[in-house]
């Protein structure tokens, strides 16, 4: 991070740098600078800036072969990334390490960041050998493949997208040797999956994916085996840090309690901030039967 900031000031010089440098992320040897655009509106810097701070991250840093501005989230209906090659390599796959496991991701085709790095680790530890686990929104499978390399788990692991699907059956490969438990690739949507095959049959339910995961809480609930634990992921405003774990709360509670289920919140964090006011947060409640 100190060497990112430090090559970002070189290049851009200070006022410009505070925009950019903490909005790169290193995905296995390709770079990837997101536009403060996608969560402020509006971006200082032109390409030029982007092309020079792109060929300065390829000279000084020798694991980086590839360097891609990123300018919306993964969204749409074909959930696909708007993106730019800057220098290097002009290649969006490549193979990302977490937690001793390996993953080929696609940039511009799956979510990935290494910001959740410590997400999937404290996931997983809270998983015990013999659990069910529904992961509703996997991805590349990162959460699910974390979990059974450490668990004696079996996680099914359900995605919308036929690329993120892909790529979650070439982890499960790439990892094959490193797995205690089982992991269970489905592609399709999470309440449909849920309501046809994944009934009364989990411990915990993983709900990765803030922009559905209050809408898709009934689908949750009737996956547990009765009680278990869900793990609710959100964005909240909130002025301050402090606030949003507390106001996420709020906002997981009344939910359960129109859903008419009796649950306490267990436990919960702030994930990342996603924008000036906006917070990741979250929510781990564990349900009654
Ligand atoms: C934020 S990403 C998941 C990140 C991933 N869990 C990780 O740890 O890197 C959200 C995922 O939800 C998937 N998705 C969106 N709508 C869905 C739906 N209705 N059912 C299942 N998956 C869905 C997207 O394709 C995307 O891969």
């Amino acid at each position: 991070m100190r060497l990112l900031r430090r090559i970002a000031g070189e290049v851009l010089g200070p006022v410009k740098a505070r925009h950019v440098w903490g909005r790169i992320d290193v995905v296995g040897d390709i770079a990837l600078i997101k536009s403060p655009s996608i969560a402020w509106g509006s971006d200082p810097l032109s390409i030029e800036d982007y092309k020079r701070l792109a060929r300065a991250l390829l000279e000084r840093i020798p694991y980086i072969r590839s360097v891609w501005l990123l300018r919306s989230p993964v969204s749409g209906e074909k959930l696909l990334r708007e993106a730019l090659h800057l220098a290097g390599e002009a290649r969006s796959v490549t193979i990302y390490k977490e937690h001793g496991c390996e993953f080929e991701v696609d940039i511009l085709k799956v979510f990935v960041t290494p910001r959740l790095n410590y997400e999937h680790r404290r996931i997983a530890e809270l998983v015990s050998d013999g659990e069910v686990v529904v992961n509703m929104f996997a991805g590349a499978g990162l959460f699910s493949v974390i979990i059974a390399c450490r668990r004696r788990a079996t996680v099914y692991s359900i995605d919308i997208s036929p690329d993120a699907y892909e790529l979650m059956m070439r982890s499960v490969e790439l990892n094959r040797n490193r797995l205690k438990g089982r992991v269970i690739p489905i592609l399709g949507d999470a309440a449909r999956v849920v309501e046809s095959r994944l009934r009364g049959i989990a411990n915990r339910v993983l709900m990765p994916y803030p922009r559905l995961a209050l809408e898709y809480l009934p689908y949750a609930l009737e996956a547990l085996q009765g009680s278990g634990v869900i793990h609710v992921y959100i964005h909240v405003p909130a002025k301050r840090r402090s606030e949003a774990r507390r106001a996420a709360s709020t906002v997981v509670s009344r939910r359960l309690e129109e859903l008419g289920r009796s649950f306490s919140i267990k436990g919960g964090r702030v994930v990342r901030p996603v924008g000036p006011t906006l917070y990741q947060v979250v929510v781990d409640a564990e349900v009654g039967g």
